[in-house]
């Protein structure tokens, strides 16, 4: 999860600039993401995670099994990236809907802020995964390998308390400006 983690919070520290809805407002008179999507954080964040995730993969092949790797051959940069740009966009999905459902930038909304990057990971590991199978990179999809029902469960249990723990710091040191 850790690609997905990373890019979740560095979005924050590197967004900024064009906003990835290039500012259009729907019928509803809401604009469809909001300002707190923007092109770098989306492109920014995506990649930092990826290339931890390279990292962790290079640590994994290292470490005799001790840690899982993202997959053979080169599709790690699938399945890193899967996970990396897919938490981003889970988490622009749900901008798009606290926007229909008239949530103001930044304000909370329970659960889905907490785990929509964790969705939006998996289901584009999980397409990733299925493209490293067809492009005859892997044999199998390292989502279905990787994910056990145990480890999702865990997973979704975790994070939203490792994200609020974290979001309350960077608050705290003047990194974001909500604490959730
Ligand atoms: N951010 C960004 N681009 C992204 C995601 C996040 O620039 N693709 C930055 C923005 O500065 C954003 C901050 O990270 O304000 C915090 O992200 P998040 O909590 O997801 O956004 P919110 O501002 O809370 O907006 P929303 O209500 O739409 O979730
Ligand atoms: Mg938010």
């Amino acid at each position: 999860m850790l690609p997905a983690y990373v890019a979740n919070m560095s979005a924050v520290k590197v967004g900024g600039g064009l906003p990835m809805d290039f500012g259009h407002v729907m019928r509803d008179g809401r604009r469809a993401l909001g300002p707190g999507k923007t092109w770098r954080g989306f492109l920014l964040g995506g990649l930092l995670g990826t290339v931890l995730g390279g990292l962790l993969h290079a640590a994994a092949s290292a470490s005799g099994g001790l840690l899982t790797d993202f997959g053979g051959g080169a599709s790690w940069v699938l399945v890193a990236g899967g996970l990396a740009y897919g938490a981003l966009l889970g988490d622009a999905a749900k901008s798009f809907l606290k926007r229909r459902l008239g949530k103001e930038r930044g304000h909370p909304w329970r659960g889905a802020d907490q785990l929509d990057f964790v969705l939006g990971a998996w289901a584009l590991a999980f397409g990733a995964g299925g493209v490293a199978v067809a492009a005859g990179l892997a044999r199998s999809n390292w989502l279905l390998d990787t994910l056990t029902l145990p480890l999702a469960v865990i997973v979704l249990v975790v994070t939203p308390a490792l994200h609020l723990a974290t979001n309350r710091l960077g608050h705290r040191f003047g990194h974001k400006e909500v604490p959730w």
